[in-house]
């Protein structure tokens, strides 16, 4: 087996379309070598359906990031497809429709505390739930927004992003002793279900779309993808806790859209 991820075994979450950055993800690493098992969450068998476009049909295994009976068993469950992983990657994201779209003031904490938990916190739930099938070498990759900025409409979904930035950072600090890293793709805005549920993300399209200093295609989920294989490779071995940009550049000018 030839390729960028050759023999390597990979978790990967978050497909549920095929525009998903997920499925490009999994679609690579598979043309690159890798064992691909998928997590779907709820909408099962619109999963496997996508699961089955890919080079190679794969496995779909049911994960909610916040049930915790399915974090405590999914280790036994992707063992009956692999024998163990090389890398893992958290493309999830969800924040009820108050947190998003100039609602910052009014959401709840209820709301915030579902956003939270889907998008942040879940980012260590899979890390650990994953563990046990991890050894030296491994990788857990995950897929922010630049949370270094308030954006107009992403409200709480960025506070949430800050927190998974800095709980990337945590994870690399305490997975760094069994050889593990954790390192994030700060992806600039594509037409996937998630994004489409932002209220005013037009605002984002227009703005990178005119901006950014190497073009971007709002429907190109490739160039993220390549950016987490190559975190999940064998190439960026002493990198760890890192934020990747793949945003036509857009983090680097002087001031926000
Ligand atoms: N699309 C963009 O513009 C963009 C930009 C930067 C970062 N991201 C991030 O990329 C990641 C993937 O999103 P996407 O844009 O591919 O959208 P998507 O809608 O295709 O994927 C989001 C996924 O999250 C999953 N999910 C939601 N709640 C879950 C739960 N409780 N348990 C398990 N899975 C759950 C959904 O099933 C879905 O598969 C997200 O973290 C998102 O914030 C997206």
């Amino acid at each position: 087996m030839s390729g960028l991820l050759a023999g390597k075994r990979l978790l990967v979450t978050g497909v549920i379309t095929d525009q998903s950055i997920a499925f490009s993800v999994a679609k690579l690493a598979q043309e690159n070598g890798a064992t691909v098992v998928l997590t779907g969450f709820g909408r099962m068998s619109l999963v496997e359906r996508i699961a089955k476009r890919l080079p190679e049909p794969a496995p779909v295994i049911e994960l909610d990031v916040t049930n915790t009976e399915q974090l405590a068993s999914l280790a036994d469950r992707v063992r009956e497809h692999v024998d163990g992983l090389d890398g893992v990657v958290h493309s999830i994201g969800f924040a009820p429709q108050s947190c998003l779209g100039g609602g910052f003031l009014d959401a709840p904490w209820e709301d915030v505390a579902t956003a939270v938990h889907v998008s942040t916190y879940s980012y260590k739930s899979l890390a650990v739930a994953a563990l046990p099938l991890m050894s030296p070498g491994g990788a857990v990759v995950g897929l922010t927004f630049d949370a270094t900025k308030a954006w107009p409409v992403y409200d709480w979904m960025g506070v949430a992003k800050a927190g998974l930035e800095s709980a990337s950072r945590y994870l690399a600090l305490h997975l760094g002793q069994k050889g593990i890293r954790s390192n994030l793709v700060s992806a600039g805005p594509l037409r996937t279900m998630a994004a489409k549920s932002i209220p005013g993300f037009q605002q984002f399209e227009d703005a990178w779309t005119e901006r950014s200093p190497l073009g971007w295609s709002l429907t190109d989920q490739e160039p993220a993808a390549r950016a987490c294989l190559a975190l999940l490779s064998d190439w960026f071995p002493a990198t760890t806790g890192e934020i990747v940009h793949v945003d036509g550049g857009y983090h680097a000018l002087g001031a926000a859209m």
